[in-house]
C-alpha cells in the first residue's frame, strides 16, 4: 500500500507510537499531519524508551524520512529541545527530518493563554489541557492572526512578531496575567531557527514527488478521534482534527491519494483531561488497568483515566475515519481479569442507543450496556507471536470486538516492544 493513514480510535494513547514504528520498517515516509507537543508517542526499542511529541516516530528507523506537515502546530523552542534529544540518542536528522513552512507556529503567549483560559473557565468546563498552547495556535490560525514557519524566515519577521506579542499583551493584562517581552520571543525563536531553518521546505511538492516515485508514505495521527475537534466529545477535545481527513488536510497529500485507514484501538478504554467517558471505572478493576496499563501520561504524567471498551466509540471511529483495519493494542493488560465487559450500547434517558450522541450533556447521561466475557485469569497474552498462540478467551474477545465493529484486527499488540506484536496474514 502506498499510503497509510494510522489514527487513534478512542481518547489518545492508544499506543500509537509503537504500532507506528513496527509499521515504519515497511515504509519510506512518516507524516504527522495535525496536532502539536500535546501528543506524547512511546517507542521502546530494545531496552531504550522513547517519547515522540514533535518529531513523527519513524525518525527511529534509519534512512527513514520523516516530515512534520502544515497542519501541526509547532512549538520551535521545544522542538529543537526534542532534536536535540533524539540526536544524542543517536538518530541523525539531517535530510531525514523535513517541516512544512506552511505549519503554524506556537509562541510564548500561546502557552500563556491557554494557562489563563483553563484558569478562567468555570467549575465544570475546564478542558484539563496539556498547556503546551495548542488551543490559542490553532484559534490564531482560524482567524488568520497566526504566523507559519515561512513567516520566521522573512525579514519582516520581528515587526510581525512585536505587533503580535503587543496584541496578545493586552489580553493578558486585561485578565491580570504577566505579560511577555517581545524581544525575548524574538531571541529564543531565532536561537531556535538556527537548528529549524535548514530544515524548513515546502513538504507538499516533496510528498507528492515521493509518490510519483512510487514511495510510501505512514500518516502518523496524534490524539484519537473523541478529541478531534468536529467528532469529538466538544468541548472537551483538542484543537484539530485527528480524524483521518486530517491526515489530508495538515499534509496537502488529497483524500483520493490515501489507501487504507489503520485504527489504533486500545482492548480497554483510557482518557486524560476532563469531560465525559461512559465506560469509566471509579473502582478496584479500573485501578488495576492503570496500574497494569502504566497509564500516565507520556506528556504530562497525569494518571490516565480507565475504563471498558467501548464499541459505540469504536463504531464512531469507523464511520468518521473509515477503518479498514484495527491496530488492537494492550491485549496484555487485560491478563489476570476474570472477567471482562465490552460496551455494545447505552441507555440514554430510558433509551437504548448504538450511536455517540453530539449533545455533551446527553453523553453525561448515557449508561453503558455491557456484555460480560470470560477473561483468561490462569494465562497470559505475553510472549505470543501468533494469533493461534493466544488463550482462547482472548481469541473470543477479540472476535467479538470485531463483530461489535464489522472491522477485523489485523494487527495485535501484547507488550510495548517492537517484538511483541502479532501480524495476523488473513485477517477475517
Ligand atoms: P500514543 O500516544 O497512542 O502513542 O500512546 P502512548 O505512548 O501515549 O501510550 C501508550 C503506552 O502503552 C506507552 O507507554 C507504550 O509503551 C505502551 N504500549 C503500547 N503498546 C502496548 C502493549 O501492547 N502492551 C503494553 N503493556 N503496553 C503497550
Ligand atoms: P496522543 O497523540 C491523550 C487531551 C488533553 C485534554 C484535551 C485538550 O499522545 O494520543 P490540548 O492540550 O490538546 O488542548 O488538550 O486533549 N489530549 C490528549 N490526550 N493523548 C494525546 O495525544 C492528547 N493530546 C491532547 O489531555 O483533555
Ligand atoms: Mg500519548
Amino acid at each position: 500500500m502506498a499510503t497509510t493513514v494510522l489514527i487513534g480510535a478512542q481518547w489518545g494513547d492508544e499506543g500509537k507510537g509503537k504500532i507506528i514504528d513496527v509499521l515504519t520498517e515497511g515504509v519510506d515516509w512518516v507524516v504527522r499531519a495535525q496536532g502539536g507537543n500535546n501528543a506524547g508517542h512511546t517507542v521502546e526499542v530494545g531496552e531504550e524508551r522513547f517519547v515522540l511529541h514533535l518529531v513523527p516516530s519513524g525518525i527511529l528507523h534509519e534512512g527513514k524520512r520523516c516530515v512534520i506537515g502544515n497542519g501541526v502546530v509547532i512549538d520551535p523552542v521545544a522542538l529543537v529541545e526534542e532534536i536535540q534529544g533524539i540526536v544524542e540518542r543517536g538518530f541523525p536528522v539531517r535530510g531525514r527530518l523535513f517541516i512544512s513552512d506552511r505549519a503554524h507556529v506556537v509562541f510564548p503567549y500561546h502557552r500563556m493563554l491557554d494557562a489563563q483560559g483553563e484558569a478562567r473557565r468555570a467549575k465544570g468546563e475546564q478542558i484539563g489541557t496539556t498547556q503546551r498552547g495548542i488551543g490559542p495556535t490553532y484559534s490564531d490560525k482560524a482567524a488568520r492572526f497566526g504566523l507559519r514557519m515561512a513567516d520566521l524566515r522573512d525579514p519582516a519577521f520581528p515587526e510581525l512578531l512585536r505587533a503580535r506579542v503587543a496584541e496578545k499583551n493586552r489580553v493578558l493584562e486585561a485578565v491580570g496575567a504577566p505579560v511577555v517581552d517581545a524581544e525575548e520571543v524574538l531571541a529564543s525563536t531565532k536561537k531556535a531557527l538556527e537548528t529549524l531553518c535548514p530544515l524548513v521546505c515546502d513538504t507538499i511538492p516533496m510528498l507528492h514527488q515521493a509518490l510519483a516515485n512510487g514511495e510510501s508514505i505512514l500518516f502518523e495521527g496524534a490524539q484519537g478521534i473523541m478529541l478531534d475537534i468536529d467528532f469529538g466529545t466538544y468541548p472537551f477535545v483538542t484543537s484539530s482534527n485527528a480524524c483521518s481527513g486530517g491526515a489530508a488536510t495538515g499534509s496537502g497529500v488529497p483524500p483520493n491519494r490515501m489507501d487504507r485507514v489503520v485504527g489504533v484501538l486500545k482492548a480497554y478504554t483510557t482518557r486524560v483531561g476532563e469531560g465525559p467517558f461512559p465506560t469509566e471505572l471509579f473502582d478496584a478493576q479500573g485501578e488495576e488497568l492503570r496500574r497494569a496499563g502504566r497509564e500516565f501520561g507520556a506528556t504530562t504524567g497525569r494518571p490516565r483515566r480507565c475504563g471498558w471498551f467501548d464499541a459505540v466509540v469504536a463504531r464512531h471511529a469507523v464511520m468518521t475515519c473509515g477503518v479498514d483495519e484495527w491496530a488492537l493494542t494492550k491485549l496484555d493488560v487485560l491478563d489476570g481479569f476474570d472477567t471482562l465487559r465490552l460496551c455494545v450500547a447505552y441507555e440514554l434517558d430510558g433509551r437504548r442507543i448504538d450511536y455517540f450522541p453530539a449533545n455533551i450533556r446527553e453523553v453525561e447521561r448515557c449508561v453503558p450496556i455491557y456484555e460480560d466475557w470470560p477473561g483468561w485469569p490462569a494465562d497470559s497474552t505475553r510472549g505470543a507471536t501468533r494469533f493461534e498462540d493466544l488463550p482462547a478467551a482472548a481469541r473470543r474477545y477479540i472476535a467479538r470486538i470485531e463483530e461489535l465493529t464489522a472491522t477485523p484486527v489485523g494487527i495485535l499488540s501484547v507488550g510495548p516492544r517492537r517484538s511483541e506484536t502479532i501480524f495476523r496474514e488473513a485477517a477475517p
